[in-house]
C-alpha cells in the first residue's frame, strides 16, 4: 500500500491505472476509521481493481473551527489498518494541496442542502460537494462508496454527480450498527458510558416505524409520532428533529405512495449531536 499526499501524483497514478482498464473504487472518508468505513472498504474490493481511501479532513465542511481542529487524526492508525484490507492507496493531502492559494471555486448543489443536517450546519454540504468534486476530478473513479448514514450527504453526492456527468457510480453501503442497534459515528466516541447506552434508544424508534409500515400504517405523522414516543422514553435525548422525506429530494412528504421514503433524526445525548435514518418502505430494509 502506498500513502500519496500529492494531487499530481494521484492524478497522474489514476490515468495510469484507467489506461491499464483498472475499475478504479475511491472511498472517501476524513479518518478515524470505523466498521462503518471498513464496509465500504469491503465493498469497494469486491467491485473494483484498485481501491483507493482517501484521508481527508476538510475544513470546508465544517462550520466551525474548534470542530475543524479536534477532529480525531490518525494516520498511522488508519494506514495500518487499510494495510489489513488490502486497499491499494491511501490518498491523504494536506490543507493546502486541495485549497491552494487564492482557492474561490465551490459546489453549490441548490434545494438539498438546506434542511435537515443543513439547516444547523450552514455550509457544510457545500464544503461537502466542493471536496467531493475534487476527488472526484483528480481520480475519476469508477465507483465511490458512501455510507447510507449520511443520507443527505448522499443525495447530494446523487445529485452532482449526475448534474457535473462525472462517470462515476456511486454505491451506497447499509448503515453499520454496534449490537445494540445505535449506528457507527466517529462521534459515539464522545459519548460517555451512560449516554452510549442511551443512545440506542435512537433505532429502536426507526423501528417503530418500520414495524408501523409492515403493519399497513402509512399516515406520515402517526409513524414521526411512534418515533418521538419511543425516543423522548428516554431521558437522556434531546431531539433535534425527525423527518419524513422522499429519499431522493429530500422533500417532506404528507403521504406515503411509491416513492422511497427516508425517516431521518437528529438527536442529542449531551453535547453530543447524532443522526440515524431509515428507509422505510423498501423490501430490502437495513
Ligand atoms: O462522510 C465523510 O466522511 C465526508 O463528508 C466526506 C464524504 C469524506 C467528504 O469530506
Amino acid at each position: 500500500m502506498e500513502i500519496i499526499n500529492r494531487r499530481p501524483r494521484m492524478a497522474s497514478l489514476a490515468r495510469k491505472l484507467r489506461r491499464e482498464n483498472k475499475i478504479i473504487g475511491l472511498v472517501p472518508t476524513m479518518g478515524a476509521l470505523h466498521e462503518g468505513h471498513l464496509s465500504l472498504v469491503k465493498e469497494a474490493k469486491q467491485r473494483c481493481d484498485v481501491v483507493i481511501v482517501s484521508i481527508f479532513v476538510n475544513p470546508a465542511q465544517f462550520n466551525e473551527g474548534k470542530d475543524f481542529a479536534k477532529y480525531p487524526r490518525d494516520l498511522t492508525g488508519d494506514a495500518a489498518l487499510l494495510t489489513e484490507y488490502q486497499v491499494d492507496y491511501i490518498f491523504a493531502p494536506s490543507t493546502q494541496e486541495i485549497y491552494g492559494e487564492g482557492f474561490s471555486t465551490y459546489v453549490y448543489v441548490e434545494n438539498l442542502t438546506e434542511t435537515l443536517e443543513g439547516a444547523s450546519r450552514p455550509g457544510h454540504f457545500r464544503g461537502v460537494a466542493t471536496v467531493v468534486t475534487i476527488l472526484f476530478n483528480t481520480i475519476r473513479p469508477d465507483f465511490a462508496f458512501f455510507g447510507q448514514k449520511d443520507a443527505q450527504q448522499v443525495a447530494v453526492i446523487k445529485r452532482l454527480t449526475q448534474d457535473l456527468g462525472f462517470d462515476t457510480e456511486i454505491i451506497v453501503a447499509p448503515i453499520v450498527r454496534e449490537e445494540s442497534g445505535l449506528a457507527m459515528s466517529s462521534r459515539n466516541a464522545h459519548l460517555s458510558q451512560e449516554e452510549r447506552y442511551a443512545a440506542a434508544i435512537i433505532y429502536q424508534g426507526l423501528r417503530q416505524a418500520k414495524i408501523a409500515m409492515r403493519e399497513g400504517e402509512r399516515n406520515v405523522t402517526k409513524l414521526s409520532a411512534l418515533v418521538r414516543e419511543k425516543i423522548e422514553s428516554e431521558p437522556l435525548a434531546r431531539i433535534d428533529y425527525i423527518a419524513v422525506v422522499d429519499n431522493e429530494t429530500l422533500e417532506p412528504i404528507d403521504k406515503i405512495a411509491e416513492n422511497t421514503v427516508l425517516i431521518a433524526v437528529a438527536v442529542r445525548f449531551g453535547k453530543t449531536r447524532l443522526i440515524d435514518n431509515a428507509i422505510i418502505n423498501r423490501k430490502s430494509n437495513n
